[in-house]
């Protein structure tokens, strides 16, 4: 598979201090610093954030930030993303090895060619793409707004979607709409079992199964509720059910935990005995290294303007269509 040359993290001799919360805490006010996490960073780091969301609230709040330096806790694509959209600010990621398989999965010459035979159609793509795949699309979408999008573009114009085959699927499914889809697919969301998760449903029948659309299919026709990672939090919350069965990567069963801990939330497991479903790249980023990158203000985000500019249009254009 393809994947994306970062520069490795090296590990370092210096003296980290006993107290990382208050040195971080410390760190953003010298450096008019903003943290912003996903849900499935570990949970430290989840609770240093100032903002914690999916990849569009992230890429919203991006946007807004009036902080001179973003220290982005997630993957490439996400701090990437934020960089995009201020070119003039310090974009920091505690790991620039985080990378994204789904986002690995579309080399930008291949996709170059996949679009070259679908010349009539427009492309519609899922933020977890490198900037290269961005610019080469009309309009960015997240897993919170990819149905929404869709549903805005007229009904005669002919649509490519990348590079997640499965939330292609889903949104095809639920807007009636056929897609072109590139066959990429992420190898947290696609190691989940039906088979055990069928199980879990029968020794909890109690229990509501609530799946992220990066699912399989086999994953999402069990579940009651699809949905972003927000989404699913919401959704929980709401819920008069006291047990669910989480769908997607467990990062987010911390902020489920903390919002109603009463509930009971159950990961879904994965099909080998393995930790899976947690993220690999997403787990790169740790409280030391994040730290790190604030005191020593590296790594940080960098790509060629030509590139920033054509990858640009297509956020914004996602940015006015989500409001
Ligand atoms: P959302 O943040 O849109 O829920 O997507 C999950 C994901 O896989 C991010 O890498
Ligand atoms: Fe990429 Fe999947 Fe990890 Fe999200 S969970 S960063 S899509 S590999």
């Amino acid at each position: 598979m393809f994947v994306t040359a970062r520069p490795q993290f090296k590990p370092t001799t210096e003296q980290l201090p006993d107290d990382l919360f208050a040195a971080i805490n410390e760190l953003k006010r010298e450096l008019n610093a903003i943290v912003l996490a996903h849900y499935y960073q570990d949970p430290d780091i989840q609770d240093i954030a100032d903002y914690l969301g999916d990849s569009l609230g992230l890429s919203q709040q991006a946007a807004a930030t009036n902080a001179e330096v973003i220290v982005f806790a997630g993957v490439h694509f996400m701090a990437e993303t934020a960089k995009i959209l201020n070119p003039d600010k310090l974009v920091l990621l505690p790991d620039l090895n985080a990378g994204c398989s789904l986002a690995d999965s579309c080399p930008p010459d291949e996709f170059a060619a996949f679009k070259a035979v679908h010349p009539d159609h427009i492309v519609i793509s899922y933020i977890n793409c490198s900037a290269e795949i961005k610019a080469m699309s009309d309009i960015i979408c997240t897993s919170s707004n990819a149905v929404k999008i869709v549903n805005q573009i007229p009904k005669d114009t002919p649509i490519i979607f990348a590079p997640d085959r499965n939330l292609g699927r889903y949104v095809s499914e639920q807007t009636g709409r056929e897609l072109v889809l590139w066959q990429g697919s992420c190898i947290v969301h696609e190691t989940f079992s039906e088979k055990k998760i069928v199980q879990l449903k029968i020794e909890h029948p109690e229990a509501e199964i609530i799946a992220h659309p990066e699912c399989e299919p086999p994953v999402l026709r069990h579940a009651s509720y699809i949905g972003s990672t927000t989404a699913l939090l919401n959704y929980c919350l709401a819920s008069d059910r006291q047990t669910f069965i989480v769908a997607t990567e467990p990062g987010i069963i911390h902020q489920m935990q903390k919002a109603a801990p009463h509930k009971h939330f159950i990961p879904a497991p994965a099909t080998n005995n393995c930790a899976c479903n947690e993220c690999p790249h997403m787990r790169l980023n740790t409280l030391e290294k994040l730290y790190l990158a604030m005191k020593n203000k590296t790594p940080a985000i960098e790509l060629p303007e030509h590139i920033r500019i054509a990858a640009l249009r297509p956020i914004q254009r996602m940015l006015e269509l989500s409001v």
